[in-house]
């Protein structure tokens, strides 16, 4: 195994340790709950590395004895899989926790349990240990293997549990997932992040960059796309950086080729992408893997180079063009879709103008906006930051009702043209189902449910701004 892995690997030993956990819980959980299994509640706040997160937290439950279900009326445990983000996502958190207040007082045997991102932070842990004491366990994104441990302390202890300690991060594999697709899989490739953007809390909550091992990440998929799975989702905080200090053949395009290459009908999807380390190599990767469906979610962030530089972003607004103006050379039909951030610290009307003219430029399909959100502990945290959040607020509208006018463009474009979709869900409207297309727009059609987890050919007949109407072919 590569030395670079072998650092964040956690070692078998302590894995065995957390089997020996599980089987204590397991016993005693039995002996506790004669009819029926004990139930868990499991939400997951955040991004889709946070959700397959929280797949494996459900795979080391459900090894412990626990169903699932679906509020925390009936729980016998809540786990709360947090996100820090941005203080909206803090705050519906806290909300959340709150309420739960009530629902124990009517079942105090009921465990409390929160982890990932926000837990990480030392001032969250030290507000849910001193004004939150009916949460009964806290732990960090670092020790998220050992959740049979910490349950047992809580469960068999009757002790509060407090585990955050910060740390690089690790890579844990061979952890039991309950995934919560049977269709769509989540497969991180790598974790943590080495960026530092300005105002950025994920690389002080998730560590440092490191890669899962190329083959194991390859066998990963095939087996996946063997028990039927036919979109899998390679995820990153920074894809490109994927096994950066290894040769080409084992970083992210190379491994874009070989899952390309596995036998079956299946679509491959990657984010995120940085601009930073987005090359040349990755972009000739998608156009020529068939199965890399044609769309690129590349965080332009702002269209200004001196509010680029102050975010810490290291690209300029004409190294993002080029990189955009190849993709569509090589994939013309190429979905392309971008976060952004209003308002930074210091941005001027002038400079956000230079973000809309972006926008103008590269024609997304859609887009992330968010208006800038204060994190403690990150540089930006401490700037100047003199704009209003209402004037904030008015920009903000400004930049969505031009995204808007351009999906409207796109879609209107898709009008009688056939699209291959992955058939997603029942869709609101009786009788009509829900998918996206490769370019990931959403497409309703009426269709039968047994089509749901499979592709079908829609043609696009009525092309709305966010969701376009179609029929099976
Ligand atoms: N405020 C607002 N948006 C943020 N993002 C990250 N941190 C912040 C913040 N402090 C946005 C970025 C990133 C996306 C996942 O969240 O646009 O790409
Ligand atoms: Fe945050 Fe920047 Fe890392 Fe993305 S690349 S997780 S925005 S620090």
């Amino acid at each position: 195994m590569d030395k670079a892995i072998d650092k964040f690997t956690v070692p078998a030993e302590e894995l065995n340790k957390q089997k020996e956990y599980t089987e204590l819980v397991s016993t005693v959980l039995k002996s506790r709950f004669t009819e029926g299994k004990p139930k868990a509640f499991v939400h997951t706040y955040g991004c889709q590395g946070n959700v397959a997160d929280g797949e494996k937290l459900k795979g080391l439950l459900y090894s412990m004895g626990f169903e699932f279900c679906l509020s925390p009326e009936h729980a016998d445990l809540v786990l709360y899989n947090t996100c820090a983000i941005r203080e909206h996502a803090e705050d519906r958190v806290f909300g959340n926790v709150g309420a739960l207040k009530p629902i124990k007082k009517k079942n105090p045997d009921m465990i409390i349990a929160l982890c990932g991102c926000m837990t990480q932070q030392q001032t969250v842990a030290d507000k849910l240990k001193e004004s939150y004491p009916f949460v009964d366990i806290v732990f960090g994104t670092h020790v998220a293997h050992r959740l049979p441990e910490f349950v047992y302390r809580s469960l068999c202890l009757g002790k509060r549990v407090f585990e955050t300690a910060d740390s690089d991060g690790n890579i844990v594999e061979g952890l039991p997932i309950k995934r919560d697709g049977t269709f769509r899989a989540w497969v991180p490739v790598m974790y943590g992040c080495n960026n530092f953007c300005s105002y950025c809390i994920v690389p002080y909550v998730r560590g440092r960059e490191r890669s899962r091992d190329f083959d194991t990440v390859v066998e990963e998929v095939r087996g996946l796309v063997a028990d039927g799975y036919k979109e899998i989702n390679l995820l990153g905080q920074n894809v490109n950086s994927y096994n950066k200090n290894l040769p080409e053949e084992k970083q992210f395009p190379a491994l874009l080729r070989a899952i390309n290459d596995i036998d079956g009908d299946f679509i491959i999807r990657f984010m995120t992408s940085h601009p930073r380390d987005c090359t040349h190599e990755l972009i000739e990767a998608m156009a020529q893997c068939k199965k890399v469906a044609k769309h690129l979610h590349l965080p332009v962030q702002s269209g200004n180079d001196r509010v680029l530089k102050e975010m810490n972003r290291h690209y300029s607004r004409e190294k993002y063009l080029s990189l955009i103006d190849y993709a569509y050379e090589l994939m013309p039909e190429l979905s392309i879709t971008s976060d952004i951030i209003v308002g930074f610290p210091g941005e001027t009307y002038e400079e956000f103008c230079d973000t809309l003219s972006l926008v103008e430029r590269v024609k997304y399909t859609s887009l992330f906006t968010f208006i800038f959100s204060p994190r403690k502990g990150t540089k930006a945290y401490d700037m100047d930051d003199p704009v209003s959040r209402k004037e904030k607020g008015v920009w903000f509208k400004e930049l969505t009702d031009l995204q808007e006018k351009i999906a409207g463009e796109r879609t209107a474009r898709m009008k009688g043209r056939s699209y291959r979709v992955l058939v997603e869900e029942k869709a609101k409207t009786e009788g009509f189902l829900s998918g996206r297309t490769q370019g990931n727009v959403i497409i309703e059609f009426e269709g039968d449910e047994s089509l749901i987890g499979s592709f079908a050919d829609v043609k696009v007949t009525n092309p709305r701004t966010w969701i376009v109407y179609g029929e099976l072919v």
